[in-house]
């Protein structure tokens, strides 16, 4: 039987990915120890683990490679697509925010303001509806440096602990939405494999945290 495949967000997640599967019943010793492997037997071979960047899981599920994947909540909003976001799956909490100095004024500000991000469509759409006109630059990894450079005003990033603002002097101004890790399904998949999608969701959802 073809096994059902799903990819997996690499990093944070995985863990509280793993961890979720033990619940579950599901045999995962291959996942505990992947080394360089990146697609993995789980439960005897019924279920085959692929692990991805995760908008790479978007990507692989969206095409329908994959049946299933684990990706976080801003990873979807940043690249919408055709997959099914079916579970929210409780790990992986922290939340999107705008950042900055203390003193930076930037909600009372007027004239022109920058705000760096990984985030570009999440930014562009929280400031379009809050009528600010935002100048946006691209940061692909430690945007916290933007504002201590002097880049931009702000940032906005995911929050988790608070401790990577803190250590560098930023403070949230703003939270712009919870986050957590989300359960997505193909369509084609979610028609062809029905019955056996349902019932691995509806096994997640009996072990969630
Ligand atoms: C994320 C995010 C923040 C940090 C927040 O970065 O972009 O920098 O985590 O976590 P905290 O509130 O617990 O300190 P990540 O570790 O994914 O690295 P990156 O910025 O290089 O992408």
């Amino acid at each position: 039987m073809t096994p059902i495949r799903i990819a997996i967000t690499k990093g944070r997640l995985l863990d509280s990915s793993v961890a979720m599967f033990k619940r579950m019943g599901i045999e995962c010793e291959a996942l505990e120890k992947p080394g360089r492997r990146l697609i993995l037997p789980l439960d005897g071979g019924r279920i085959e683990a692929v692990l991805a960047k995760g908008e790479d899981v978007v990507t692989y599920v969206d095409h329908g490679v994959c049946d299933m994947g684990i990706v976080g909540k801003d990873t979807l909003e940043e690249h919408p697509c055709g997959v099914f976001e079916v579970l929210d799956l409780g790990f992986g909490k922290c939340r999107m925010a705008v950042a900055g100095r203390p003193d930076s004024g930037f909600f009372s500000s007027g004239g022109e303001r920058t705000a760096a991000t990984k985030y570009d469509s999440i930014a562009r759409a929280y400031f379009k509806q809050k009528g600010m006109d935002v100048r946006l630059i691209h940061i692909s990894g430690s945007v916290e440096l933007a504002p201590l450079l002097g880049l931009s005003d702000v940032i906005v990033d995911i929050v988790e602990t608070g401790d990577t603002l803190r250590a560098n002097g930023l403070e949230v101004l703003e939270e712009v939405c919870p986050l957590s890790a989300r359960l997505i399904i193909n369509p084609a998949a979610m028609k062809l494999r029905k019955s056996e999608l349902d019932a691995l969701t509806a096994k997640m959802e009996a072990n969630l945290k």
